[in-house]
C-alpha cells in the first residue's frame, strides 16, 4: 500500500516489524484490515466475519463463516477448575486484572496450545482462544456482581452470547435486543486490530520467544488495562462524569488539560498515530446518536462529551497538536446506554481487539520471527573503578 519500506539493518525484531494485517495512515486517517475500509467493515459486516478477515486474511464465505463458528463453539466450555481460580478474587478486584490471571490460567487446561506447530493446531489454537476469552471476559462481571458464572449457548452467535453471559440470570430469559447486538458488532469491528500498538506490540514480543497464545494474549490484556491505551475508554467516562458533577463546565476542564503543572490530561483525545480525526471516532460518535436515540436514552454526558470535542478542535493548544478524539471518546457512552458497567469497558476493548492479537501473533509464528529483543541508546557511566565501603 505504501511501496518498499526499509527496516533497519538491526532490525532481526528491534520491536518493528513487517505486517500484512492492518494499515493505517495517521495524516490521513485511514484504517483498513487487509485492504478493507474499517467504513465498509462497520457498515456491511459482523463482528465474526472480520475476526476471520484478520485471522486469516480473507472476508470468509457463508460456509467458512458458518464452520468458524461451529469451530469455536467446540472450544466454549471452560474447566470448572477455573472457578477455584476466579473465586480466589476479592470482588473489589479490577475486571482486566481478573481477565489477564484467568487468561494465563488456560495454559494449564489447555497445554497443546503453547507451541502450535502446524496449520491445524494453529487452527484449533485460535478457535480456543476465541471461545474462551469471551466466556472468561463475562465471568469477571458475574463474579464481581455476585452473580453465578454463565455458559455460553450453541445456538445463539457470538455476541448474542457476550450479552447472555453478562446479563442472563437463572430467575428467567435474557431477551436480546438487535439494536444492541449490532452496536456492539460495529464497537467490536472498529477494536479489532490496529497495527503495531502498545497491547499488540506486547502479545508479539512475548509470543516471539515461543510462549504460548494463552499467555501473551494475557500479556496483552495487561497492557491494553493501560489508562494512556484501553483503559481511556473508562477513564473518559470518569472524566465526564467529574465534568457533570463539577457543573457541566467543559472550558474549565479544558483549560486544565492545557496547564502543564496540571496532570490531567482530556481522556479520549490524542494518538500516538493518528494526527487527524481517528476514522473510529466518527463512526462511533455516529453510532452514540443511533443507539441513544433508538433505545429513548438521553444521557446528559453525551452532551458535554459533544460540547468537550467542540470547544477543544476550535482550540489553538489541542489544533497546535494534533489532538483529535480518538477511538476511546465516544465508546463509553454507548457501552453506558446498553447497561455495560464503566469498569467493564476496557474488557469489551480486549473482547474487541482478540482477533487482531491473534493475527498478529499467528503472523509472527507462521513467519518464523526471531525473539524480540529491542536495542537502546546507553547513556549510564563509563567504565568506573569498584568503590569500598568506607569509600562511599
Ligand atoms: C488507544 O496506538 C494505538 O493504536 C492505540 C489505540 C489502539 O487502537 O490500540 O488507538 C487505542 O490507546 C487510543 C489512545 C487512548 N488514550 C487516551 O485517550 C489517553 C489521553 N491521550 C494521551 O495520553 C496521549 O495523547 C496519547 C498517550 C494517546 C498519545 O501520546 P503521545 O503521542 O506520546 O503524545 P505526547 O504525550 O507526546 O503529547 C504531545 C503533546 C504534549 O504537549 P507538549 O509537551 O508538546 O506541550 O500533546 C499533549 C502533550 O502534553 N497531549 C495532551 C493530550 N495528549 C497529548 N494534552 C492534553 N490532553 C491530551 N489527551
Amino acid at each position: 500500500a505504501t511501496g518498499a519500506i526499509t527496516l533497519d539493518p538491526g532490525y532481526k525484531n528491534s520491536g518493528s516489524c513487517k505486517s500484512d494485517i492492518t494499515f493505517l495512515d495517521g495524516e490521513q486517517g485511514i484504517l483498513r484490515y487487509r485492504g478493507y475500509a474499517i467504513e465498509d467493515l462497520a457498515e456491511k459486516a459482523n463482528f465474526l466475519e472480520v475476526s476471520y478477515l484478520v485471522i486469516f486474511g480473507e472476508l470468509p464465505t457463508a460456509a467458512q463463516l458458518e464452520k468458524f463458528e461451529n469451530d469455536i463453539r467446540k472450544y466454549t466450555l471452560v474447566n470448572e477448575e477455573m472457578k477455584n481460580i476466579i473465586d480466589g478474587f476479592p470482588k473489589t478486584a479490577h475486571p482486566m486484572g481478573v481477565l489477564s490471571s484467568l487468561t494465563s490460567a488456560l495454559t494449564a487446561f489447555n497445554p497443546k496450545v503453547v507451541n502450535v506447530e502446524n496449520e491445524e493446531e494453529m487452527y484449533t489454537a485460535v478457535c480456543k482462544t476465541m471461545g474462551k476469552f469471551l466466556v472468561l471476559a463475562t465471568w469477571t462481571f458475574r463474579k464481581t456482581s455476585g452473580f453465578p458464572l454463565n455458559y455460553y449457548d450453541n445456538t445463539k452467535g457470538y455476541v448474542e452470547n457476550f450479552l447472555r453471559l453478562m446479563f442472563e440470570l437463572p430467575t428467567g430469559p435474557y431477551t436480546i435486543n438487535p439494536v444492541i447486538v449490532d452496536a456492539l458488532d460495529k464497537l467490536f469491528i472498529l477494536h479489532a486490530d490496529h497495527e503495531q500498538n502498545c497491547s499488540t506490540s506486547t502479545v508479539r514480543m512475548v509470543g516471539s520467544s515461543h510462549a504460548g497464545l494463552f499467555a501473551s494474549i494475557s500479556a496483552g490484556v495487561s497492557a491494553l488495562w493501560g489508562p494512556l491505551h484501553g483503559g481511556a475508554n473508562q477513564a473518559v467516562l470518569e472524566m465526564l462524569e467529574e465534568i457533570q458533577k463539577d457543573g457541566g463546565d467543559a472550558e474549565k476542564y479544558l483549560a486544565k488539560a492545557k496547564d502543564k503543572n496540571d496532570p490531567f490530561r482530556l481522556m479520549g483525545f490524542g494518538h500516538r498515530v493518528y494526527k487527524n480525526f481517528d476514522p473510529r471516532a466518527k463512526i462511533i460518535k455516529k453510532a452514540a446518536d443511533e443507539v441513544l436515540a433508538t433505545l429513548g436514552v438521553n444521557d446528559p454526558i453525551l452532551n458535554i462529551a459533544k460540547q468537550l470535542e467542540e470547544s477543544a478542535l476550535q482550540d489553538e493548544y489541542f489544533k497546535s497538536r494534533n489532538l483529535y478524539p480518538n477511538v476511546d471518546f465516544y465508546s463509553g457512552i454507548i457501552y453506558r446506554a446498553l447497561g455495560i458497567p464503566t469498569d467493564m469497558f476496557t474488557v469489551l476493548f480486549a473482547i474487541g481487539r482478540l482477533p487482531g492479537w491473534i493475527a498478529q501473533w499467528k503472523e509472527m509464528r507462521v513467519n518464523k520471527e526471531p525473539i524480540g529483543r529491542p536495542r537502546q541508546v546507553y547513556t549510564g557511566y563509563a567504565l568506573r573503578s569498584f568503590k569500598p565501603m568506607n569509600e562511599r
